[in-house]
């Protein structure tokens, strides 16, 4: 029989290990690559800096045109300028996504504009680190709400529209921190682990309609992040240049990948933790950052 796959190996394997080493096609979309973003519309959240806006940048990149937003009005002028001056058509929407009205506000700027979202970028976040007992109530709520409720908000207004075009991609910013629980960072690793299992489950749902769900899982990554969130140890081992993770976050979403680690190190830490018991992880990372919390 011949093999139609064009596999190096022959195709009489037993059912289990041909599964094990066989790649997974969710849809015939596997294939589909960074041109099919040309000429439509990209929500990006979190645009003002770092990864959204080197996202914002290689989108543009694609052919895309960008409608930026974030709260930092003057970084996304200057971001849409550089954008406009190498010819892409740029919109600028300046909104606190801590504020539960702000994705209806966005989503209905987008509509009077008559601008049809086809990729919409979940980007957006926020972290706290630091010992829970003593954190501000409004910096841990505003994880929540910006990380998740914004999120989930701004997926249930874009995603109709998608649906009924039968075309569609959503990249939601997840982490590597969705792996596993982080003490001094819990309520950060859990927005993040809700941010990636929400990816999952709704890319199940609607890839039957053309619409594919991305959760990206970026490891330490250069930007502001850490000085914000004050979460310094988690760079102290380097960090991963935005661009490169930029990159290997759009190319996964266009290729319909469910879930992409952009960094080796996080390839490797998000597969061993599964066979570790989670009071052992939690053991250890409390140690490790508990040391720097109760010093800072
Ligand atoms: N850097 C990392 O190591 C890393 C690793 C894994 C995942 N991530 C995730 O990647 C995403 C981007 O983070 P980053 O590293 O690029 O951090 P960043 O440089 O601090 O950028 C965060 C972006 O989110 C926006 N934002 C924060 N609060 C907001 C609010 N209330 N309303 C609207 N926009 C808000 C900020 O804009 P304004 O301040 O102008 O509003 C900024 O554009 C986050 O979801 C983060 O959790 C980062």
């Amino acid at each position: 029989m011949s093999n139609p796959l064009h596999l190096n190996y022959p195709i009489h394997r037993p059912i289990g290990v041909q599964f094990l080493i066989t790649p997974i096609r969710y849809d015939e979309t596997a294939m589909a690559n960074t041109t099919d973003f040309k000429g439509r519309w990209a929500l990006v959240t979190g645009a003002s800096a770092g990864i959204g806006a080197e996202l914002a940048r290689q989108l543009a990149g694609c052919g895309a045109k960008l409608i930026l937003t974030a709260r930092r009005k003057d970084r996304l002028d200057a971001l849409a300028a550089e954008l406009t001056s190498k010819g892409t058509d740029v919109r600028v929407v300046a909104a606190d996504l801590n504020d539960p009205a702000a994705p209806q506000q966005i989503y209905e700027a987008t509509e009077a504009a008559g601008l049809e979202v086809d990729i919409l970028i979940n980007n957006a976040g926020l972290g706290q680190f630091g010992a829970f007992q003593t954190s501000p109530i409004d910096q841990e709520l505003a994880q929540v709400r910006v990380n998740c409720e914004a999120m989930v908000r701004l997926s249930r207004l874009f995603v109709p529209r998608m649906v009924e075009r039968r075309r569609g991609w959503i990249l939601i910013l997840a982490s590597t921190a969705s792996f596993q629980p982080l003490p001094y960072f819990a309520t950060y690793a859990a927005s993040k682990a809700f941010d990636r299992f929400f990816a999952l489950g709704i890319a199940a749902e609607v890839a039957r309609y053309g619409v594919k769900v991305t959760a990206l899982c970026p490891g330490p990554t250069e930007s502001e992040f850490f000085s914000i969130s004050r979460a310094t140890i988690f760079e102290e081992r380097g960090v991963q240049p935005t661009a490169e993770v930029a990159r290997i976050g759009i190319e996964g979403l266009a290729r319909g990948k469910r879930t992409v680690l952009p960094s080796a190190e996080g390839r490797l830490t998000s597969f061993i933790v599964r066979f570790l018991p989670v009071t052992l992880i939690t053991h250890f990372m409390a140690k490790i950052s508990g040391r720097q919390a109760h010093t800072s």
